[in-house]
C-alpha cells in the first residue's frame, strides 16, 4: 500500500525542518559561548617578570609587586599582588604575605618586640623569616611560597605552593 503525503503534511514537515535549522543556528553559538572558558588556554603557571633585579635582592625581606591577568569565566581583570622576597645564600625566597590564620596581610619586622619576624596585626600572629608559624600565636601553618626564577637578570614569580622550607 502506498502512503501519500498530503499538501498539509508536506507544509508541516517543511516548516519543522526550517524551524529546526534556524533554532540550531541560534542555539549552537550560544552553547559555544556558554562553555567558552573550557576552550580558553589558562595562563596559570606562567612566570611573571617583576621590576626587581636579582642582584639587588638582599637578606632583608622586601615586598615585591607583580601583576597578572586573572580570568574568572569570561571576566578578565588585571590583579597586582606582592611577595616578601629575600636572599638566603644563593637561593631567592618569595613568601606569600597572606596570613594562614584568617588571611590578613603579614609584614616584615613591624612588631618592635619581634624585629626579625613577620607580623600579622589582626591577631598578633608571628612567623619566622622562613615563613614558619611561631607556636603559641594564632596561625596554624607556615606562609606559602611562590616559585621564583630569573629573566634577563630580573626576578620572575610563578605559582604559589606550600612552604618547602619548614
Ligand atoms: S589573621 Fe593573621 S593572626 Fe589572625
Amino acid at each position: 500500500m502506498s502512503q501519500k503525503v498530503t499538501r498539509r503534511q508536506f507544509m508541516n514537515y517543511s516548516l519543522m525542518g526550517v524551524g529546526s535549522f534556524m533554532a540550531a543556528g541560534m542555539i549552537l553559538p550560544m552553547g559555544r559561548f556558554a562553555i567558552d572558558p573550557l576552550f580558553t588556554e589558562s595562563s596559570a603557571g606562567d612566570m611573571i617578570t617583576t621590576s626587581v633585579k636579582i642582584d639587588d635582592i638582599t637578606e632583608e625581606p622586601v615586598s615585591v609587586d607583580f601583576t597578572f591577568e586573572q580570568k574568572d569565566g569570561w571576566y578578565v581583570s588585571e590583579v597586582t599582588d606582592f611577595a616578601w622576597v629575600y636572599r638566603e645564600g644563593n637561593e631567592i625566597i618569595a613568601l606569600s604575605p597572606v596570613c594562614k590564620h584568617l588571611g590578613c596581610t603579614v609584614s616584615w619586622a613591624t612588631d618592635s618586640a619581634n624585629p626579625d619576624r613577620f607580623f600579622c596585626p589582626c591577631h598578633n600572629g608571628l612567623y619566622e623569616k622562613n615563613g614558619a608559624n611561631v607556636p603559641g600565636t594564632p596561625p596554624r601553618g607556615p606562609l606559602d611560597m611562590f616559585e621564583v626564577g630569573e629573566s634577563d637578570g630580573y626576578l620572575t614569580i610563578g605559582a604559589i605552593h606550600e612552604n618547602e622550607l619548614v
